[in-house]
């Protein structure tokens, strides 16, 4: 029968991630944290909570034993993941190529580990199950077309997928989450390299229109952002704090001094210290074991890592990450400070720079 068909997932954790430089000198893009949590995490969740237990992630370049270290053999996770290397990224397209083997002619599902949504997608995978359609692409609205992939639809099917159209002819989104059959693979096979050197999704999935004319579409109405960049990490970071269903409940510790205000949604971990005259304004999620001293005012849309120590200062929509320690005047807006960064102005009239290669800094 048709719907027993028994669906696999595909994440890819690959990519060169330029425009996270100098973020992902150190580690791949996909293992940034969104809400204290590597973004890729989400897609495995999601993924997972469809049902599909068998999850290929495709790993190439700086990082790779890191996604391995994190997900080791996905029983933490409840599902059963292969690594499968890329050597270079070769485009998408050359990702999902990989993975023929594993796929093994059934139907699968590709998750690009940069992508972030908030609701299930159990309802489409049990449609694609389904139905004959050779594949099937989540579009999603937005507000600047030419930016993406966008697909002119009519009557429930695509009928052409154009890369940043100059003319756009609808305002719908290819998102980086693709419903597949194993028709793709022979449709791989015969594409050529883009101007960018790369075998691209677009140009495959365009390619399999023209042969089938057999490739629909659903819409994600809620929440999807392709975080490719700095601000796409933040607008993230604040959207999942204040809407994913996994923080939808305050936390905080016990016995907090009346000093200190709290407003909107705040999710405070274990051990940490809050001293008086704080102000937390949500969406903001504290770690575990960290320290806000005196006088600090947080949020709103801030997440601060594990072993952070916050002191005197003023942050507001950005990304702290692990052990890291502020002590600083400074207001620190819309900004991302990786593991055990340290910010401080002790120094009246001179500022300390140790800067790793593609820093950014307004002062
Ligand atoms: P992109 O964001 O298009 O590319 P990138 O990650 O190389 O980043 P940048 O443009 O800033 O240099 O990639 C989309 C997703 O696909 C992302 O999760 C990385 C992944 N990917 C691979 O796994 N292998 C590849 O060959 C490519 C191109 C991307």
């Amino acid at each position: 029968m048709e719907n027993l068909v028994k669906m696999k997932g595909i994440i890819l954790h690959g990519g060169h991630g330029t425009r996270l430089r100098p973020l992902t000198h150190t580690g791949p893009k996909q293992l940034l944290p969104i809400a204290n949590k590597p973004m890729s995490q989400y897609c495995l969740e999601t993924i997972a909570e469809t049902g599909i237990s068998d999850i290929a992630i495709i790993i190439g370049g700086v990082g790779a034993d890191k996604v391995r270290e994190y997900y080791g053999n996905g029983n933490k996770f409840g599902v059963n993941i292969t690594y499968i290397e890329q050597d270079e990224p070769r485009g998408i397209a050359h990702a999902i190529r990989l993975c023929k083997d594993f796929i093994n002619n059934e139907k699968f599902l590709v998750f690009l580990g940069d992508n972030i949504i908030q609701k299930s997608i159990a309802d489409f995978v049990e449609k694609f199950n389904n139905t004959n359609s050779d594949a099937t692409v989540l579009l999603c609205e937005v507000d600047n077309p030419s930016q993406f992939g966008i697909a002119d639809v009519e009557n429930g099917k695509i009928l052409k997928i154009t890369e940043k159209p100059k003319s756009p002819a609808s305002n719908l989104a290819v998102t980086g989450i693709y419903f597949l059959t194993p028709v793709i693979f022979e449709i791989i096979d015969n594409l050529k390299p883009s101007w960018r050197n790369e075998l691209e999704i677009t140009d495959a999935l365009d390619n399999l229109l023209k042969k089938n004319d057999n490739v629909s579409y659903e819409k994600i109405t809620d929440y999807w952002k392709d975080t490719g960049t700095p601000d796409d990490i933040l607008h993230a970071n604040g959207e999942i704090i204040s809407k994913h269903p996994a923080f939808q409940h305050r936390h905080l510790p016990k016995n907090l001094s009346e000093s200190i205000s709290i407003t909107g949604n705040v999710i405070i971990g274990e051990n940490c210290v809050i001293e008086e005259n704080v102000t937390i304004h949500g969406p903001v999620i504290i770690g575990n074991d960290c320290k806000v001293m005196s006088n600090s005012k947080i949020g709103p849309n801030v997440s601060l890592g594990d072993n952070s120590i916050i002191s005197v200062s003023l942050i507001e929509n950005s990304i702290i990450m692990q052990n890291c320690k502020i002590h600083s005047l400074t207001q620190i807006k819309n900004s991302i400070i990786a593991n055990n960064s340290e910010i401080t102005d002790d120094h009246e009239d001179e500022k300390i720079f140790l800067l790793g290669e593609g820093s950014k800094i307004s002062l």
